[in-house]
């Protein structure tokens, strides 16, 4: 059964003189654990979507259902994680963190416990008490990670999270998302620009049309398991990214 379900999702900003149609019947679903990927060019919807899918923002029409149920509003079963970390520099990472549990009520044992567990898995429990400006940038992303799991989400939304990062620091943090998933089992919907990194990363790779985006063209991956960064030089890979690249109109083929 799917976990999340979008159906023909359409969004329209502006006024009728001047609308932009940012999200054109789009679809999508996707079962629980999957890691799915949205890939298209910069301006085509992929934020827009995913702020449909977080309630946060209403489509002009079609639904949305997350484990089942219609998403008419916020809701607080996802976590996001956006492009800049955004924590409170006042705060150390532990108490950026806990911040989410604060706001629903619930910073009890358990949540200090669980913060201490999600910091141990990303490797920061010798930075538990550093404030974001003693952290790198990968490990403020990494706090973020932290911060959207504390409160245990069944969806992970990610819009570019290692878009601001260099090389190095952006394949770390894509092994150690993976590492995550493993143990978080969240369904993950994860948005990028980089065809790489969409194919490292996911279960199943989306391509974006132009805007007003529309699907066209989702695959799934079958990498050879484990993956890892050996992963990019297998064939399999590389056949991933040409199909990503021709749906995208790089090769000029389709
Ligand atoms: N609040 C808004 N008001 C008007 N236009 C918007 C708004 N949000 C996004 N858009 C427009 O919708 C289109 C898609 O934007 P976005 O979803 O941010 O694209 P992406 O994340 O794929 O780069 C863009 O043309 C953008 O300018
Ligand atoms: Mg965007």
């Amino acid at each position: 059964m799917a976990f999340v379900e979008i159906l023909n999702v359409r969004k329209v900003f502006g006024t009728k003189e001047n609308d932009i149609v940012a999200l054109d019947e789009a679809s999508l679903s996707f079962g629980e654990g999957e890691f799915v990927t949205l890939l298209g060019p910069s301006g085509c919807g992929k934020t827009t979507l995913l702020r449909i899918v977080s309630g946060l923002l209403r489509p002009s029409s079609g639904t949305i259902r997350v484990g089942g149920r219609d998403v008419t509003g916020p809701y607080s079963d996802y976590g996001f994680v956006f492009q800049q970390a955004s924590l409170m520099p006042w705060r150390s990472a532990r108490d950026n963190v806990l911040f989410p549990m604060e706001i629903l009520g619930k910073k009890d044992a358990e949540a200090l416990k669980r913060a201490d567990e999600l910091l141990e898995l990303t490797g920061l429990s010798n930075f538990a008490k550093s404030r974001p400006h003693e952290l790198s940038g990968g490990m403020q992303q990494r706090v973020s990670l932290c911060r959207a799991l504390i409160h245990r989400p069944k969806l992970l939304l990610m819009d570019e999270p290692f878009g601001a990062l260099d090389e190095f620091t952006r394949l770390e943090m894509n092994d150690l998302l993976l590492k995550v998933k493993e143990e978080t089992k969240a369904s993950v919907l994860f948005v990028t620009h980089s065809i790489s990194e969409a194919i490292y990363l996911s279960d199943k790779v989306v391509v974006f049309s132009r805007r007003p985006a529309r699907v066209h063209l989702e695959f799934d991956l079958s990498l050879p398991a484990p993956r890892n960064q050996a992963t990019r030089f297998t064939p399999e890979f590389t056949e991933a990214e040409r199909r990503a690249s021709e749906a995208l109109g790089i090769l000029g083929a389709h």
